[in-house]
């Protein structure tokens, strides 16, 4: 992230400059990885701006802190206040919100569990993390690098060091030339990608991954398994192979910051006409709408940010000059 890219970063009930946003080189998450994330977006809607999934996204954050032993001294509500205040401060939308929690101070040694648990928060600009081809098809590549086994690295836990994998992978397919990578897991069958779930279409069937193959358990992906079954298509969860991802008739991606992205080839072998299928289409004009707040059905998922009183009075007296 670059310092310029945002304003105001929330750390431990402070809102300092980005640049002034600092931890020490000797703290433990930067050694040993122990740290959990969010990726979480705030979007325009009509009344304004609001963020997507608030609650599902702390309660996995604070689940996640959890089981790394991580006690964090904020409540999950004053985790959700740090992050609308964060947003609210930025004013930036759409914006890509980044919560983190880890343990900063100086405390070196692989199983130190001292020092103070710490909780930041920064908005940048959001931006299509796949480019073009969010819209058009995502190019993937069947990964070398599998999914550790949740016996070693629980994957329902998002945690930092979780991403030495799908950096591996991600740099592997992005040397191929290909947008994304898809990992298996330690059995061979399909996981995800580096950070999105992904769905398969055969014969007007939605298929996915189910918690068996060491995923992530994405907050994208069960909006996508709701809109999925009210658009009345049968939806499964279960193990795949990757005959099934090579021989599908549709296959796209769901995640925070990858939304809803169709792909248009695996490892050469391209879907239909290498465009967008109609199932994929369909579920992404849902999703689309959804999180721009235009589908009242789905209204509770978003929480509305107001803007601050600063940018309130900004507003008011550009509307006044004009
Ligand atoms: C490995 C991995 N899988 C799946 C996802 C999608 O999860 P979500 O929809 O909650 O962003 C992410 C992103 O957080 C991820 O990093």
């Amino acid at each position: 992230m670059m310092a310029a890219e945002t304003k105001k970063i929330w750390m431990d009930g402070k809102l300092v400059e980005s640049a002034e946003a600092k931890v020490h080189v000797l703290g433990h998450t930067l050694h040993y990885g122990v740290g959990v994330f969010e990726g979480i977006r705030a979007y325009p809607t009509p009344q304004g701006p609001a963020i997507f999934r608030l609650s599902e996204h702390v309660a996995r954050l604070v689940a996640s802190a959890r089981f790394y032993r991580m006690p964090l001294p904020y409540t999950p509500e004053e985790v959700a206040q740090a992050i609308i205040d964060t947003q609210r401060a930025n004013d930036i939308t759409p914006s890509y919100i980044r919560p983190i929690i880890y343990r900063g101070e100086p405390a070196l040694g692989v199983k130190n569990q001292k020092g103070r648990v710490s909780l930041a928060v920064a908005a940048i600009p959001a931006k299509k993390y796949l480019g073009e081809q969010s819209e058009t098809g995502v190019r993937a590549k069947i990964s070398p690098f599998r999914k550790p086994h949740s016996d070693a690295i629980p994957s329902f836990a998002k945690a930092d060091g979780n991403y030495l994998n799908s950096y591996l992978a991600g740099i592997d397919a992005a040397e191929d030339g290909y947008e994304e990578a898809i990992l298996l897991d330690q059995n061979g069958y399909v996981a995800e990608g580096t950070g999105e779930n992904i769905f398969l279409v055969r014969h007007g069937t939605v298929y996915t991954p189910g918690s068996e193959s060491d995923i992530l358990m994405g907050v994208t992906r069960a909006s996508v398994l709701t809109i999925a079954k009210d658009l009345g298509y049968p939806v499964v969860e279960k193990l795949l192979s990757v005959n099934e991802l090579l021989s599908a008739d549709e296959a796209f991606f769901s995640g925070t910051y990858a939304e809803v992205a169709p792909i248009r080839e695996v490892s050469h072998y391209v879907y239909g006409d290498g465009k967008p299928g109609p199932v994929t289409r369909d579920i992404m004009e849902v999703f689309y709408r959804t999180v721009h707040g235009e589908e009242p059905k789905y209204a509770a998922w978003l929480t509305p940010v107001a803007p601050a009183p600063r940018a309130v009075a900004r507003a008011t007296r550009r509307a006044a000059t004009s």
